[in-house]
């Protein structure tokens, strides 16, 4: 069985800043650097390094950058024959500055990425054939992801929804997705909740389970995670580490827990797979180039 995404493919362009600018500030930023990135990128990179079949949905301009990135997917054994290539359109990018703090601000432009439409979704189904798992994000038109969402949802496939970047999403969407991994600002823009600590993830899990979805995740950085689902909740508490770039580290857990789960582990293991995956990623810079193997995270929960 394999994982399938759908989402998005991103030159990221990243600076290192000692702190991130204000509004109409110019500040000297000390390294700069370009990674492969895009949240479905990413999420496909790190399911295929924890060793799930992963196959990937996505659209690159017919620029270097879209050469570039469609290589670096495939090198990472992710299969990229649904990986199109749009002549009329730029590649994605994302503007990233990491502090040093390792927090981000990240700006993207879709460029390829919002050009989908009925031939991604053609695609896709014939990929959902095999899907034990779909992964989606919200790099792409909300339309896609929705279409996407009821199609897995009938043929039972396991849909994992990443709400970010943050957005309002359609009722009918909640009834579509079976595990949603909202992060603290993600969960609070969707419930109007002020997620702070495992109290108020609480609240909104419950909300959003009120809306339709089975299971949430509610991903809280070095605090850990909260997740409920129709049976039982808690709050699982963060794996520390030395982080140096919180980039990607929500996709890294997306990611560990949808090659978790096709590796038919339970449900707190397969969440204990995924916290692991996501605290690696903040150990090295980057978004794809941070995503740990699956020896990595053997190592960091034995
Ligand atoms: O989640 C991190 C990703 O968000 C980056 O790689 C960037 O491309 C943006 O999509």
């Amino acid at each position: 069985m394999t994982v399938v995404v759908f989402g998005s493919i991103n030159m990221d362009l990243v600076v290192q800043v000692p702190r991130l600018p204000v509004a109409g500030e110019t500040l000297p930023g000390h390294t700069f650097f370009t990674a492969p990135g895009g949240k479905g990128a990413n999420q496909a990179v790190a399911a295929a390094r924890l060793g799930a079949p992963t196959y990937m949905i996505g659209r690159v301009g017919g620029d270097v950058f879209g050469m570039t990135l469609r290589d670096q997917l495939r090198a990472d054994g992710v299969d990229v024959s649904n990986v199109v290539v749009d002549g009329a359109a730029p590649s994605g990018v994302a503007l990233i500055q990491v502090d040093a703090a390792a927090q981000n601000t990240i700006v993207v432009v879709a460029g390829a990425n919002g050009t989908h439409d009925a031939g991604s979704l053609q695609q896709l189904n014939a990929a959902l054939d095999t899907a034990r798992v779909l992964l989606l994000q919200l790099e792409i038109p909300l339309e896609m992801v929705v279409a996407a969402a009821r199609a897995a949802h009938e043929r039972g496939v396991t849909t994992i929804l990443d709400p970010a970047p943050a957005r309002s999403l359609p009722p009918e969407l909640y009834r579509f997705v079976d595990i949603l991994t909202p992060n603290q600002s993600e969960a609070a823009a969707l419930t109007g909740v002020a997620v702070k600590d495992a109290t108020g993830a609480a609240q909104a899990a419950h909300m959003l389970r009120d809306r339709g979805v089975a299971r949430v995740v509610v991903k809280l950085g070095e605090h850990g995670a909260y997740w409920a689902t129709e049976s039982a909740e808690a709050a699982v508490p963060a794996i520390a580490v030395d982080a140096v770039d919180t980039v990607a580290a929500g996709d890294a857990f997306n990611g560990g827990l949808a090659a978790a789960l096709v590796a038919e582990q339970p449900w707190v293991e397969a969440l204990r797979w995924a916290m692991a995956a996501g605290a690696l990623a903040t150990t090295k810079r980057g978004a794809q180039p941070a995503l740990p193997y699956r020896d990595e995270v053997m190592k960091l929960l034995r």
